[in-house]
């Protein structure tokens, strides 16, 4: 089955992570969030699609931006972030458009074609096996002229808030076996060339690529030790540390405490974040 292994993560113990992370991660990510909303120029959408919404915060603020009388629908494969989602969509909320959650494979499911004005994601469409295939499915999706905006990691070496970690960790723990730079995961749109020549093979116009950097900042923790273990429960470095024993992670936490020392101040630990914006068109 395509993407089985991006199902079985992100159904597994890192969806329920994000899940019960889902505040935190909405904070954190904030100014990434307005940025790219700004980027997408929502206004006028009458439907809009999230692709791997999440726990549906992007869903619901693309919604407070369309306003009533508009739909937007989140679709993900993971089932307990929706859970989040749904559960956050109850709640009323005065003049927003419609929103709805969908659990199903965004490179494969049959959407109604033409069907989008706006497509949307953050950080939602690095995880497909055949990303071609992928974006040629929600291509058919959308109208003519319709807009695609998603934002995507740059490498992890211009993204401290994970090459430190990942760097500490490794001073205690193996290396993953060298994978394909390009493989499903979170730095797999790094090379915006190739971000660029995907849209292209999938049929997209306008193709555009602009970078954003922003500080990632982590405020809930108010100490050093309490900040790395929060920051340790993300991204690459999380992975690295599934499964270790509870040893060699408190080493990992110590060296990690020691590597972040200069960037934890005033109560957070702020770190640079490197982003690509990208933009594209139907005919
Ligand atoms: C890094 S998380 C981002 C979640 C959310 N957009 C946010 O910013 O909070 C990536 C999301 O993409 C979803 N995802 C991965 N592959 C997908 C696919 N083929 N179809 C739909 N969603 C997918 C995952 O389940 C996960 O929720």
């Amino acid at each position: 089955m395509s993407n089985a292994k991006q199902i079985e993560y992100w159904n597994g113990d890192a969806g329920k992570r994000w899940a019960r992370e889902d505040g935190t991660m909405a904070r954190l990510l904030r100014p990434v969030s307005e940025a790219l909303l700004a980027h997408a120029r929502p206004e006028g959408s009458r439907h809009a699609l999230d692709i791997g919404c999440g726990c549906g915060s992007q869903s619901m603020m693309l919604a407070e931006k369309l306003g009533a009388g508009s739909r937007v629908l989140g679709v993900d494969i993971s089932g307990p972030m929706l859970q989040v989602a749904r559960d956050n969509a109850a709640v009323p909320g005065a003049d927003r458009a419609d929103v709805a959650f969908l659990q199903a494979d965004a490179a494969t499911h049959a959407f109604d074609t033409g069907n989008f004005d706006l497509i949307f994601s953050r950080f939602g469409v690095m995880f497909f096996d055949d990303p071609v295939t992928a974006f040629s499915n929600i291509r058919k999706a959308m109208r003519p002229q319709a807009r695609l905006a998603f934002c995507c990691w740059q490498s992890m070496k211009e993204n401290d808030w994970t090459r430190i970690p990942v760097q500490a960790a490794l001073q205690h723990v193996a290396p993953p076996e060298k994978s394909d730079p390009h493989a499903p995961g979170p730095f797999a749109f790094a090379d915006s060339q190739r971000v660029q020549d995907i849209l292209q093979s999938s049929g997209f116009c306008d193709v555009a690529v602009q970078s954003f950097t922003t500080d990632m900042r982590f405020d809930k923790a108010p100490t050093l030790q309490q900040s790395v273990r929060e920051l340790a429960m993300i991204g690459p470095v999380s992975m690295l540390l599934a499964n270790q024993e509870p040893e060699v992670i408190e080493r990992v936490f110590s060296s990690m405490e020691e590597a972040l020392t200069p960037y934890y101040q005033d109560g957070a630990l702020s770190l640079p974040g490197a982003i690509w914006f990208v933009t594209a068109m139907t005919d």
